[in-house]
């Protein structure tokens, strides 16, 4: 069995034959199928990914545009970022592209450093990027989350000096799945000076219904947002990503990319720019999201374990008085979780799957 799956895989006919392209004519599979496709093995719940992506317009323009794939097709950058700025609402020149996210994190990163200083960042938060900051000769500043895991703006406003190269908001922040309020964050970053970067992490915040602070580009040069297409659009492996900001700091940032807005394939973008037409696939896997995130906090409670209230596709939750090997339960039932975040309170994350998926994570740790 495994032989004839590796011999259709190198042959190109696994794709047919596994179902993951449908024999008509590349007919655009149902939300359905795909969970179907899913289920057979490894319970993928690590790393925040959509497990119902990349959305059927998006597998479409994969299938459809596999034969322009030996050509550079410059032109396809200015469709895929006059598609974003039309989306975000701002032009096309306060935008950069990037391979997923983490491309601009690092730039940001590369730019940041150029001169010495320090960074502010909430502690637990999005900190596998902060590596190259490290590297690069800037001293960290982590700011403790309240006592109830949200972001402590105040203190971070406080830890911003003259030194301060950047502060970062993950918002809403992994691991915790806490949201910073919008007027709150417009009057936190009102009061940072023009010297140091703001950096807001918009990964997640299509999980919630709260604006983005594109908005805000023009009025405060430091600002930069960063957005993925790797979370709620079902493209992570994909790696798509983009920076939003004014356009004197996109060139500087572009100043740190050698090959600007290109190190994302044509494929990708084609993908980026159908996923944004997309509006009920986005529609329904937010309300798939939001129901299995309401199930998964109402049985992990039933189990003596602490949740904070996600308004992401993660939950953030206490092991605390949980007395069983939860780790274990997890590796036993192949079943991907994450680490645990704090010491102080045994707080972990899982992501959210499919419905059936959070049953079957419910039942292995029961
Ligand atoms: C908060 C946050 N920012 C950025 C990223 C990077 O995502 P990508 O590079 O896929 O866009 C992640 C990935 O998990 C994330 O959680």
């Amino acid at each position: 069995m495994s032989n004839r799956r590796d011999w259709l895989k190198q042959t190109g006919l696994g794709i047919v034959g596994l179902g993951i392209i449908p024999l008509e004519g590349f007919a655009i599979p149902s939300t359905e199928s795909v969970i179907e496709e899913k289920s057979e093995s490894l319970i993928q719940l690590r790393s925040n990914e959509n497990p119902y992506g990349p959305s059927p317009l998006a597998r479409k323009a994969f299938a459809d545009n596999v034969a322009i794939s030996n050509r550079y097709n410059w032109d396809i950058e200015a469709q895929i970022i006059a598609a974003i700025a039309l989306k975000n609402n701002v032009r096309e020149e306060n935008i950069l592209l990037g391979a997923g996210s983490t491309e601009i994190l690092d730039l940001v990163a590369k730019f940041a450093s150029l001169e010495k200083g320090d960074y502010v960042i909430p502690d637990p938060s999005y900190a596998y990027w902060t590596v190259t900051l490290d590297n690069l000769g800037l001293r960290k500043n982590q700011i403790p989350l309240t006592a109830d895991k949200k972001i402590n703006l105040q203190a971070m406003r406080e830890a911003v000096n003259n030194d301060t190269k950047l502060v970062y908001i993950c918002n809403p922040n992994n691991p915790t799945g806490t949201l910073c309020e919008r007027t709150e964050l417009v009057n936190f970053i009102a009061n940072i000076p023009l010297t140091t970067l703001v950096f807001i992490d918009e990964a997640y915040l299509e999980f919630t219904t709260q604006q983005s602070l594109c908005n805000l580009i023009d009025t405060h040069p430091n600002l930069i947002i960063t957005k993925t297409f790797s979370k709620i659009y079902g493209l992570a492996g994909a790696r798509i990503g983009y920076a939003v900001a004014n356009n004197k700091m996109i060139e500087n940032l572009a100043g740190m990319q050698s090959n600007t807005n290109n190190s994302v394939s044509v494929l990708s973008k084609l993908a980026a720019i159908a996923s944004l037409k997309d509006e009920k696939f986005i529609a329904d896997c937010y309300a798939l999201n939001k129901t299995a995130r309401e199930y998964t906090i109402a049985e992990l409670k039933k189990l003596n374990c602490e949740c904070i209230a996600s308004n992401t596709n993660f939950i953030y939750f206490s092991l605390a008085n949980y007395s069983k090997d939860y780790f274990k339960l997890l590796e036993n039932n192949n079943i991907e979780g994450t680490r645990i975040y704090e010491e102080n309170g045994k707080w972990t994350r899982i992501t959210i799957g499919t419905m059936k998926e959070m049953q079957q994570f419910i039942k292995a740790i029961q």
